[in-house]
């Protein structure tokens, strides 16, 4: 009984290995790091465990390719996938992606079926459906990273052009994780002060607009790959919270029953997570406004949705 917590990271590329390290750093538990290819996990694992006597960090970190090592795992975060290359069609991305991430999280509920999944591969909203039908876990147990990050950009927007600390900052950005995002200014506060209250609505929307395309300009720049060190630590946040029962609030992509009109769909709203994983939906009043934007981003979600019924069980 008792022991260290066990978080198995499954994708050991830029997202996967920034995770395994910020998750030692902050000795949340001991880590699994796995993936197809060979050499790569372990590598990439004992270079994060030789830096662990530098974070007094006294955890393990295990790189490997089988699913015996992440057996009894507490948390499995979910980041295997492909990114689109050029020539790359989204349909064909969407394919690719959405049976590896059938394919991973049936292997690895198999070995941890008490395990908490943190869904990241993209599209995020979609993955988490297919990682929950896959798993057969209680949706309280399945939760997809998106707002985490989206709200974080958003922050650091608002602390730049306010010149205030981000630590006076909080936001959300809820919906789907994709440029229909919805962050919303009026529970965007500064010291608690509605962001509406400060700014204008041309710079707020100036900061809407950056958010919203924030994944984009980091592939912009890169060219080569998509943001890792900013998703990382925005996964680390959802695990701390889990790991530490924190009952933090933060906005997740969750199975909504109801919730906000919504049904049967995975979509960003504010959770409370702890022990459990999702231990409460947090409902908040929307604005018509603010409504019509989260049910249109919905609506693009649950397109895809009905296009990942058809490539999983093509006979449907
Ligand atoms: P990457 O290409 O650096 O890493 C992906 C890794 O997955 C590779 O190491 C690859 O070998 C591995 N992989 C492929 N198939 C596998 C399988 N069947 N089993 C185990 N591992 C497998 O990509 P990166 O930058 O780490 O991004 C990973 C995913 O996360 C992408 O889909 C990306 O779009 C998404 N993402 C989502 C974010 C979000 O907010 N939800 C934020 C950032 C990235
Ligand atoms: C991001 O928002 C690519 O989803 C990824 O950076």
């Amino acid at each position: 009984m008792g022991g260290r917590n066990k978080i198995t990271i499954i994708g050991a590329g830029n997202v996967g290995a920034s995770t395994a390290q910020r998750v030692m750093e902050k000795s949340l538990g001991d880590v699994v790091l796995i993936d197809v290819v060979e050499g790569i996990p372990q590598g990439k694992a004992l270079d994060i465990l030789e830096a662990a006597p530098l974070s007094n960090a006294d955890v393990s970190v295990t790189g490997t390719n089988s699913y015996d090592e992440t057996a009894g795992s507490d948390i499995i975060v979910i980041t295997a996938g492909l990114a689109r290359k050029p020539g790359m069609s989204r349909r064909d991305l969407l394919e690719k992606n959405a049976r590896i991430v059938r394919d991973v999280t049936a292997e690895a509920v198999r070995h941890s079926p008490d395990a908490i999944l943190i869904v990241v591969t993209n599209p995020m909203d979609l993955m988490t459906s297919v990682s929950w039908n896959v798993s057969g876990f209680p949706s309280h147990r399945v939760i997809g990273m998106g707002g985490v990050l989206d709200s974080s950009r958003f922050r650091c927007f608002i602390a730049s052009e306010l010149n205030v600390s981000v630590e006076n900052i909080h936001a959300f950005v809820l919906g789907g994780h994709g440029d229909l995002m919805v962050p919303l200014p009026r529970f965007s506060t500064v010291a608690g002060v509605p962001i509406t209250e400060i700014l204008s609505n041309a710079r707020i929307d100036k900061m809407v607009e950056r958010t919203r395309s924030g994944g984009g300009e980091i592939v912009g720049l890169l060219k080569t790959g998509s943001a890792y060190v900013a998703p990382a630590a925005a996964i680390t946040e959802m695990v701390e919270a889990i790991i530490l029962d924190k009952k933090k609030i933060m906005p997740c992509a969750v199975y909504l029953d109801g919730e906000y009109g919504v049904k049967d769909m995975f979509v960003g709203v504010p959770v409370k997570l702890g022990k459990k994983g999702v231990e409460e939906i947090i409902e908040i009043k929307f604005t018509d406004e603010e409504r019509e934007a989260f049910l249109k981003s919905v609506d693009r979600v649950r397109s895809g949705v009905d296009e990942v019924k058809q490539i999983l069980n093509p006979k449907s």
